[in-house]
């Protein structure tokens, strides 16, 4: 391998990491999640996963990148003994699947820029879930995820990586900016107030009938979100110079992507319930159904539209990269293929992978509960055994450097690893494999039941 690359700049890293987490995790998913769990109970529980869980595992792959300087598969079996290279399989895996149907849904975004500049937004509710129905699947939904994909590919395989770091810098300004407006929009709306107390006041009861769906709905958000459980940290981490201060840059990364995330919420639920629409209905069209009636319903809407989904979609760019870079990077690194192939040969195949998500709403459930609720947490679940009861000294020493007093903090961080993740996990893939059988043999079998 030639010589490793370092982030450009100090803050190079932090955007990078901010591009991977900031995507349709924040935009499209968190909102749906949230309606169909419950609004605030929802809510309440994925903030604290995020602090408690998120966090340290977080800075456990930025440990693990910083001190090997390798990809996922390659750092771990550095730092652990030889079967720790099967979690970089895994991760592999899960990469290889996420980008395969996140292509998909950021293809919709794309159409929905093309919706915006033609005019064809719809202000009412009911009119612009249809419309989303037929944006979602089918020919419409391929043609996107071919283009979408084929931009992914075009970035990763030139390597003109830098632009998408400098890119970041004024997206994610942007997308706020726009968030906020269209908050302060949906505040003026009359079903605001019903919608606050829906999303921000948790009810326990609710959160004590419920945590058997919530738990695992929100600690995949979180994983999701973040971009973790799958090695981009780790891999992102591995082009990091020792003068970072791992935890500073991890708690500035997930303030920005959680903050982003509250926002869009505050956006949606406002508009669901003066459309007298429930929120747990639209499911994964929740956000492009509201934000298409809101814009509908404003003058110069379109343009707005045209300009907020093609932000979404560069952020989703962001986002996609960062998930093809850690499957490029094993091909190039550990299999010695040349870079350019190896991106056109596993991008070609996780176009195809992610096709049958283009036929039905379904599908897109299929692939992304299977993500979301098992592969990423157990990702997650991996890696807080492995740093905080295997490797803890040599990730001790690794936090240190960049921080000037680490005191009581890095124990703190070992035992949150060791306890309360590595139990919270536990319980986390359980109920996913347990919630994604019911889905197999319930939704999913009625579906092709009704099919064939
Ligand atoms: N965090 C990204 C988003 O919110 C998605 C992602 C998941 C990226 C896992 C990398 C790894 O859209």
């Amino acid at each position: 391998m030639a010589q490793r690359e370092t982030w450009a700049t100090r803050t190079g890293f932090i955007l990078a990491a901010v591009g991977s987490a900031v995507g349709l995790g924040n935009i499209w998913r968190f909102p749906f999640q949230v309606g169909q769990e419950g609004g605030a109970a929802f809510l309440v529980i994925y903030l604290l996963l995020i602090i408690a869980i998120g966090f340290p595992v977080m800075i456990a792959e930025f440990v693990i990148g910083r001190r090997t300087n390798r990809n996922p598969v390659g750092a771990l079996q550095r730092l652990g003994s030889g079967t720790w290279r099967y979690v970089g399989w895994l991760f592999f895996a899960t990469g290889f699947l996420i980008l395969s149907y996140y292509s998909v849904v950021a293809g919709w975004t794309l159409r929905y820029v093309l919706l915006g500049l033609q005019g064809d937004f719809i202000a009412d509710v009911g009119e612009a879930e249809a419309q989303f129905v037929s944006v979602a699947s089918g020919l419409d939904a391929l043609l996107f995820h071919a283009i979408f994909m084929a931009a992914v590919l075009a970035v990763v395989g030139f390597g003109v990586r830098r632009g998408i770091e400098l890119a970041v810098k004024v997206l994610v300004p942007a997308i706020i900016a726009i968030l906020v407006g269209l908050a302060i929009y949906s505040f003026t709306l009359a079903g605001a107030s019903e919608a606050y107390s829906y999303y921000l006041s948790p009810d326990l009861g609710t959160i004590a009938d419920n945590w058997r769906s919530i738990l695992p709905a929100a600690a995949g958000q979180a994983f999701f979100t973040l971009s973790l459980g799958m090695g981009v940290m780790i891999t992102y981490a591995s082009y990091l110079g020792e003068d970072r201060n791992l935890a500073e840059d991890g708690g500035i990364i997930i303030g920005l992507d959680t903050g982003i995330a509250f926002i869009v919420g505050l956006v949606v639920f406002p508009i669901f319930f003066t459309a007298g629409v429930d929120p747990a209905d639209p499911g994964a069209g929740a956000i492009f159904v509201t934000l298409a009636a809101a814009f509908g319903d404003l003058t110069f809407g379109w343009l707005l539209g045209a300009i907020f989904f093609a932000t979404v979609a560069i952020a989703a760019l962001s986002s996609a990269i960062s998930i093809l870079e850690v499957v490029v990077s094993y091909l190039v690194d550990e299999r010695d293929i040349d870079r350019l192939p190896a991106t056109l040969g596993i991008g070609t195949a996780i176009f195809v992978v992610g096709l049958p998500t283009t036929l039905d709403l379904v599908l897109i459930d299929l692939y992304d509960k299977l993500v979301n609720d098992i592969l990423l947490v157990l990702g997650g679940l991996i890696l807080a055994v492995f740093v905080g009861w295997i490797i803890y000294e040599t990730a001790l020493d690794e936090l240190e450097k960049g921080v000037r007093d680490l005191g009581s903090m890095g124990a703190a961080w070992i035992w949150f690893l060791r306890i309360p993740a590595v139990i919270g996990l536990l319980v986390v893939v359980a109920l996913g494999i347990l919630g994604y059988y019911e889905f197999l043999t319930g939704d999913f079998a009625d579906w092709i039941g009704d099919t064939i």
